[in-house]
């Protein structure tokens, strides 16, 4: 199949590559020339894990180009996908769309015999339709479908994520479509992964729905920790305990200081605006919204009690900032409520993180971004955990102690043992559990 991908960001830029590495002929477009230029030198814009490496062996096999010509690459492709970004709108919370459109009218003005218009970004339920219309008016002629096929990829085990996902959904209309779709993903049989084919509309809120899902499990957990925290109770026992039961799963239990990224924060907005405009409230999913941006703003309120209700003139020092680890994206991070929380409060900030301190750079002020972990704890009267980065569990508890100046952690990610901290002589924090 031919495929190209409108949009070279972070879910176009992984889902060209895989599908190259599934053996198509994937063509990534971007209007940046910048961007691509660094492409075909093997630069990645974005950091996540094993990328470099794929899209290198896929341009060297001849199955992976970019361009900034969204012409010709259209005009070739068997199937077009709209991977463009869907930002928050600002003012009223809804997904911008804009990008969406405009790229639809400029692939309607390209296509050259029957195509398959696929959306890939995330899109509020109705999009596909409009996608459709905007090609029919452009190009009255055009043969074509469109499909939504959204994408369930985390950032940081994004390839993972897509060479063996646990569903594909497919919002589909036409058989012919739909023959088309079930090629692309044809290398995924093997593996037997459920091919899940809807309408247009279920495609779109499947994916909504999951992510809002999702964001309401870890919404949930947090707050069962606050109750742990009061009554004496360890919450990583009561998620296993309650995790273990099929009908909930283990997974998404792990208690923190609120989600972030650019997809729970955003598609949650995106679907409550929507659901109020067809007048069919999310009122769970709009408490969630609120709870978790309350969260994010009572951690810093956390570690300041800790420290005996000021942290004025002391030396904060922070292990991780971006949203979560493996990845460099700061977009709605804890960190971004916490840090300047803290500052103005009137403590000294300095910060570690293994990828994110260059986009931290841009988002935080003020701070002293240190080259280790160790030498954000050096002269710290308290150390946070911020982002559960592996490295960080790695770190000997020892000689974090020597270096501060006083040995005290608040982890906000429970990636040390209490017991052990608290047996080291750290005075010693973390979330939902005994204190
Ligand atoms: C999320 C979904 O997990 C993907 O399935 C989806 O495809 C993606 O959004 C998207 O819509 O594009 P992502 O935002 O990359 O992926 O990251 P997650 O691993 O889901 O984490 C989101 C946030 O929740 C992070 O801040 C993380 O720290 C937090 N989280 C996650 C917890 O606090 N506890 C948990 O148990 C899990």
């Amino acid at each position: 199949m031919r495929i190209a991908m409108i949009g070279s960001g972070y879910v176009g830029l992984v889902s060209g590559a895989c599908f190259a590495q599934f053996g198509h002929d994937v063509v990534c477009i971007d209007k940046e020339e910048g961007k691509i230029a660094r492409l075909r030198k093997g630069e990645m814009p974005i950091y996540e894990p094993g990328l470099d490496k794929l899209v290198a062996d896929n341009v060297k096999a001849e199955r992976l180009s970019f361009s900034t010509k969204l012409g010709d690459a259209v005009a070739n492709a068997d199937a077009v996908f709209i991977a463009v970004g869907t930002p928050t709108r600002r003012g009223d919370g809804h997904a911008d769309l804009s990008y969406v459109y405009a790229a639809a009218a400029e692939v309607a003005d390209a296509i050259r015999g029957y195509t398959v218009v696929v959306t890939k970004s995330t899109v509020p339920v109705g999009t596909g339709r409009e996608v459709a219309r905007i090609i029919r008016e452009t190009q009255p002629s055009a043969e074509f479908d469109v499909c939504s096929n959204p994408e369930f990829l985390r950032e940081g085990a994004a390839i993972e994520d897509f060479m063996k996902p646990d569903r594909v959904v497919i919002g589909v209309e036409s058989q012919r479509a739909r023959d088309v779709m079930a090629g692309i993903y044809r290398p995924l049989n093997l593996i037997q992964t459920p091919m899940v084919f809807t309408n247009i509309e279920t495609a779109e809120v499947t994916k909504y729905a999951g992510n809002a899902f999702l964001a309401t499990k870890i919404t949930f957990i947090n707050e069962i920790a606050d109750l742990c925290e009061k009554v004496g109770a360890d919450v990583h026992d009561v998620a296993r305990g309650i995790g273990l039961d099929g009908r909930i799963g283990r997974k998404f239990l792990h208690p923190g200081p609120g989600f972030g990224g650019s997809c729970f924060p955003k598609d949650t907005l995106a679907l409550a605006y929507t659901a109020r405009e067809v007048n069919a409230p999310q009122t769970i999913v709009e408490q969630v919204i609120e709870v978790n941006n309350a969260r994010k703003k009572r951690m810093a309120r956390k570690v300041i009690d800790f420290c005996g209700g000021s942290v004025k003139d002391l030396t904060v020092g922070v292990l991780g900032l971006t949203f979560k680890p493996n990845t460099d994206d700061m977009r709605d991070a804890p960190s971004l409520d916490i840090v300047p929380a803290l500052q103005s409060a009137g403590a000294k900030l300095q910060a570690f993180d293994p990828e994110g301190m260059s986009e931290a750079g841009k988002l935080l002020k003020g701070i002293n971004f240190t080259k280790t972990a160790y030498e954000a704890a050096f002269e710290a009267d308290v150390l946070v955990v911020i982002t559960e980065w592996h490295e960080f569990r790695g770190l000997d508890p020892r000689r974090i102690k020597q270096v501060m100046r006083q040995p005290r952690i608040v982890d906000l990610r429970n990636i040390f043992n209490p017991e052990e901290m608290r047996g080291l002589g750290f005075t010693y924090e973390g979330v939902g559990r005994p204190q």
